[in-house]
């Protein structure tokens, strides 16, 4: 039985020139490096210039998964792209990725799950592929998080950064079915709404017209990570008859170190298997899983044929893993 798979082809990443160190928080935020670092693992982190948009990450990230994967602009009839913060409310910031990109044609929109943006991305465009109504889709994440940031309050403007990271996606056929498939073996996602004053921004077009800023419940958002992450791990590894060990390579959300650590912890994976790019980049929110792909694939960590189990968990809140035969 011949099976189609959308199998990642490439993968990119662009971070912003400016990077923002825990010390040059301090000078304008009442914290210090030894708080941020003990309890989040962060150092640093990008941030945009003046004048420079989630589009413009997003091309940057865009085009290097495509020379990455090899492919030309024109082969992409699908652009999923995840972001909190676009460019403006709308269009889609997908379709001024796609017109920077010289494609008019297929379709292009973006996704909004927060910082599960990315994974849901994924299995929205690997269930288009299976499908057959595209071929070969660019997903993309890339976020301006600095923008929604509240910089008076040390609670939340000290987590997050600037970046972008994408994926190529190809449709490809002749699979047998099993584990040993090249591309997405399985994607599991969920949403439960009553957690939605967990994590959120204060603003919107229909309710204050601005944008807003980002509120957390941060003990709140940790408890239920760790339990959430480790569950669609858990249903991922049973939908394909896997088990940890199996496991080459974890490349989950970066929020935070602590929570990366207890969520090994609890699946019982070794920390050298986790690709943990958080003090680099901070957390930022749908770009951080293919930012970390991105590390882990450049340095030579990821290879073909590896077994690359991604998660994330974000507002909403929303969660999800999949796992994906590189
Ligand atoms: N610098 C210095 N002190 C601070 C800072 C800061 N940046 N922020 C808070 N504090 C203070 C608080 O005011 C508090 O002081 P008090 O005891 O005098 O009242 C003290 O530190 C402890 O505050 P808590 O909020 O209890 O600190 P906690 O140990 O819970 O750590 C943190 C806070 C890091 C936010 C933690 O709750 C966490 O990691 N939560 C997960 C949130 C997360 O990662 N969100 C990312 C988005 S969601 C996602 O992507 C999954």
């Amino acid at each position: 039985m011949s099976v189609r798979r959308s199998v990642i082809a490439g993968v990119g990443s662009y971070l912003p020139e400016r990077i923002v160190t825990n010390d040059d928080l301090a000078k304008f935020v009442d914290t210090s490096d030894e708080w941020i670092v003990e309890r989040s693992g962060i150092r640093q982190r990008h941030m945009v210039a003046d004048g420079q948009f989630t589009s413009d990450l997003a091309i940057a990230a865009a085009k290097a998964a495509l020379e990455n994967a090899n492919m030309d602009a024109q082969e992409i009839d699908l652009i999923v792209m995840a972001t909190t913060t676009p460019d403006n409310t709308f269009p889609a910031t997908a379709t001024i990725v796609q017109d920077a990109l010289g494609i008019h044609h297929g379709a292009a929109f973006d996704l909004q799950a927060v910082c599960s943006g990315f994974v849901f991305s994924l299995s929205t465009a690997d269930n288009f592929l299976k499908a057959g109504q595209f071929k070969n889709a660019l997903v993309i994440g890339a976020e301006t998080f600095s923008r929604l940031l509240d910089w008076e309050d040390r609670t939340t403007c000290v987590l997050f950064g600037d970046g972008a990271g994408a994926v190529v996606l190809k449709s490809e056929e002749g699979g047998d079915g099993t584990v040993a498939d090249r591309g997405i073996l399985t994607a599991h996602l969920h949403s439960d709404g009553r957690y939605k004053d967990k994590l959120y921004v204060d603003g919107g077009p229909s309710t204050t017209q601005t944008v807003g800023h980002v509120r957390m419940v941060g003990r709140d958002v940790f408890r239920h990570a760790v339990v959430n992450i480790a569950d669609v791990i858990n249903e991922a590894l049973l939908a394909t008859d896997l088990t940890i060990e199996d496991i080459d390579w974890f490349v989950p959300h970066q929020a935070n170190k602590r929570i990366l650590d207890s969520t090994a912890k609890r699946i019982g994976l070794p920390p050298e298997k986790v690709v943990m790019t958080v003090a680099e980049h901070g957390n930022t929110s749908a770009a951080s899983v293919p930012l970390a792909l991105s590390v882990a694939v450049a340095d030579g960590r990821i290879k073909r044929g590896d077994l690359v189990l991604l998660e994330a968990m974000g507002g909403g809140f929303t969660w999800g893993s999949a796992l994906v035969r590189w």
